[in-house]
């Protein structure tokens, strides 16, 4: 009899534990990396474009500096079966999504697909909804890693209860499934979805601009600076596994140089995810050598995952600090203005407690030495005052690390 109440009670606890809502752990320990195919193509993607993108990646050096998701956006998709399973569009896709998911994987990257959560994407193809088990069954079987979930034609829909459903629909289909929630930030998903997604928009879409807003009746897109001003009060709701997400890159799409930089360095101050969403197979130096900055990168993967914040503001320039590990610091002075601008860099004033990494930067009795991220010199230490010059929309980015 107590043999039996044990059988019983160790089946019990065994189906609960399936059934218990999780998402899967260790997937995105530092801001995922990778590249997405919406800000360069929009609909315009085929197998044809993804293969010679997972070739790019491999080529150009990003996968082996830690871009290694490939990840389709909208427009992937054809119809349901006649079982409702989703297939991809014939046509753009004619060798089928498992092929391309084993040629992406052959290349040593990782594969992303796009759904929503409403009935039609915001591209107009067939949503998820009411097909969730299904769906992240489909993806599981093509042995895809990654799945961006979007939010249009959702009007009626709870946004909790349909991203923790597609949560619960990867984990019941078994495979890691990395998931990246896009519903721009709308119900405050920071504040709910920890254990939902790995990463969340805060944001609506990113416009292929500096310092601008792209308004159009009922929804706009914003700037670079428009979007970074939009992080303002979350970091300390971003960590490790669970990122704020303030969208993809436009870095190499077209902006001055300077403008580039400054974009990459503040996503990576953000500790936001790096999703490429520049025509890889063809880059100047420019943008490589922006891209694959291993130092920069470093301070975006910077193994504690605390997002960096704006410490002062100052007449058009900004000044941010982000924790590091072995108590470092990453720091950055931005200008937002299109003119060059001196700043003096007065260490000791800047002395200051981060009540997120609970550590002050004690100036005062801490030496630390000077990188420029950028121009890869060493530039001393913080004894002394320092005068830089920031050209317009640029920046200028140290890492300072405390000597012992
Ligand atoms: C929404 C998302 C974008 C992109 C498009 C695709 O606007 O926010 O990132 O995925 O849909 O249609």
């Amino acid at each position: 009899m107590k043999k039996l109440t044990a059988l019983i009670t160790l089946l019990l606890l065994f189906t609960l534990s399936g059934l218990r809502a999780q998402k899967f752990e260790g997937l995105a320990e530092t801001p995922p990396m990778g590249w997405n195919s919406w800000n360069k193509f929009a609909c315009n993607i085929d197998e044809n474009l993804i293969r010679t993108i997972a070739d790019a990646m491999v080529e150009t050096g990003l996968r082996d500096a830690g871009y290694i998701y490939l990840n389709l956006d909208d427009c992937w998709h054809g119809e349901r079966d006649s079982l409702g399973f989703i297939q991809p569009d014939p046509a753009k896709f004619p060798s089928g999504m498992k092929a391309l998911a084993d040629y992406v994987h052959s290349k040593g990257l990782k594969i992303g697909i796009y759904s929503d959560a409403g009935r039609k994407t915001c591209g107009g193809r067939p949503g998820s909804f009411g097909h969730e088990y299904q769906d992240a069954l489909q993806y599981a079987k093509w042995g895809i890693d990654y799945l961006k979930y979007d939010w249009c034609e959702t009007e009626d829909i709870n946004p909790v209860g349909a991203y923790n459903l597609m949560r619960d629909a990867i984990h019941a289909a078994g495979r890691p499934i990395l998931f990246s929630m896009c519903e721009w930030g709308t119900s405050k998903p920071w504040l709910w979805a920890k254990d939902t997604g790995h990463m969340w928009r805060t944001t609506g879409d990113i416009y292929n601009c500096f310092d601008c807003i792209d308004q159009h009746p009922g929804w706009a897109a914003f700037g670079v600076l428009q979007i970074l001003d939009m992080q303002n009060g979350l970091r300390q709701y971003a960590g490790p596994g669970h990122w704020n997400d303030p969208d993809m890159l436009e870095v190499g799409n077209g902006q001055s140089v300077n403008q580039d930089r400054a974009h990459f360095t503040m996503w990576s101050m953000l500790a936001a995810p790096l999703i490429l969403g520049n025509d890889i197979r063809n880059m100047t130096q420019e943008t490589k050598d922006i891209l694959m900055n291993a130092e920069v990168i470093a301070v975006n993967q910077d193994k504690l995952g605390i997002q960096g914040f704006r410490h002062l503001v100052e007449d058009g320039l900004e000044i941010w600090f982000k924790p590091l590990e072995n108590d470092d610091w990453a720091f950055t002075v931005l200008n937002r203005t299109t003119e060059p601008k001196s700043y003096t860099i007065n260490w000791e004033k800047l002395d200051l407690y981060d009540d997120v990494a609970k550590r002050f930067t004690n100036f005062d009795s801490n030496v630390y030495s000077i990188r420029n991220l950028w121009t890869k010199q060493n530039e001393g230490d913080t004894r002394k005052v320092k005068e830089v010059t920031v050209p317009g929309h640029d920046v200028v980015l140290y890492r300072l690390s405390k000597k012992k």
